[in-house]
């Protein structure tokens, strides 16, 4: 993406790699920070940068591209959302309660040549509105990510990603981890750094029926077949059943509205033995449908309507 920049471009990439943001002035702005905390009595966490090495690994740990739109929720200087547009030419945008900190972003932005596509809003995160981001970002201490986690489940489109830097989600197992090592942690001294990416999944719970149409009428299964999926947050354990038989059902996945098991169905009497299918499918509210495929090469159709929630 540096290739098809303008020269002024190529220069504000350049600084950024090279640490810019630690000449950036953190010390009066935490105060400044704490003094609106005070003020507004409103759940907070401290002006603290994210290394820039840390915001590079957020933003790729999230797959971030042009396509994307990555929130900053405690935005600080601004530096996540603009480096997302400068160097993975997303769209962004950040909310902060400090004032201060909110012109200063939008003042980074400017100078970074990408105000068009960032924008910086005083504001509660509690009170955010997330439901365009493809992306969140956070650095924020433990209550207040606790406290997000309904917040943003509410407003996120499944399939969107949740960065958080340092602090995970409680009862919430992380889609991927890394740690490694941010020389400008520490006010310098060095430290590690780890980030923990969420993919929202689609609320998938309860019980589904489901019909299969195909080109293969003989390995198709006799019977109405009920789809029981038991959700908790990314975990899924299916169950199939075919009228009173409970069928095994294996290696139940979920990654945001793509849904995917395998089973072992019955077939015709006289036809071929009952043998294992794939189900990839996807998710859209109370429906579902996809693809299923055995080992013999056979492909069949199949959609799901939600009965039950429970
Ligand atoms: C640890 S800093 C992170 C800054 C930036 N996201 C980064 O990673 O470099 C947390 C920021 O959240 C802001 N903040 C804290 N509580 C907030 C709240 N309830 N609503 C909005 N902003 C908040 C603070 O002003 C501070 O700038």
């Amino acid at each position: 993406m540096a290739a098809g920049l303008p020269d002024f471009g190529r220069r504000r990439i350049a600084a950024a790699c090279a640490g810019v943001w630690l000449a950036m002035p953190a010390l009066p702005l935490a105060l400044a920070g704490r003094a609106a905390w005070a003020q507004e009595d409103k759940p907070f966490s401290p002006f603290i940068t994210t290394p820039s090495n840390t915001v590079m690994r957020m933003l790729s740990i999230a797959s971030v591209g042009k396509d994307d739109h990555v929130i900053d929720l405690g935005s600080g200087d601004g530096r996540i959302p603009i480096t997302a547009a400068l160097k993975f030419g997303a769209s962004g945008a950040g909310v902060d309660l400090d004032a201060r900190l909110v012109e200063l972003s939008n003042r980074n932005a400017a100078e970074a040549g990408v105000a068009a596509r960032v924008r910086f809003e005083r504001g509660d995160v509690f009170a955010a509105d997330v439901r365009k981001a493809t992306v969140v970002t956070l650095y924020m201490l433990p209550p207040i990510i606790q406290g997000l986690r309904p917040v943003l489940l509410r407003q996120l489109r499944p399939g969107s990603r949740i960065v958080s830097h340092d602090f995970p989600f409680e009862g919430w197992r992380a889609d991927a981890t890394e740690t490694f090592f941010a020389p400008e942690k520490n006010n310098g001294r060095g430290g590690d750094s780890t980030v923990f990416l969420y993919v929202v999944p689609a609320e998938v719970h309860g019980r589904w029926a489901l019909t299969l149409t195909g080109t293969s009428p003989e390995d198709l299964p006799q019977g109405s077949l009920e789809l029981r999926l038991l959700q908790v947050n990314q975990i899924l354990d299916a169950e199939v059943s075919v009228g009173r038989e409970i069928l095994e059902a294996r290696d139940a996945r979920l990654a945001g509205d793509r849904l995917r098991f395998a089973t072992v169905l019955p077939v015709r009497a006289g036809g071929p033995p009952a043998m294992p299918w794939q189900f990839d499918g996807r998710v859209e509210g109370e429906t579902m449908s996809g693809v299923a495929r055995n080992h013999r090469g056979a492909e069949v159709r199949w959609q799901a309507r939600r009965t039950a929630r429970r």
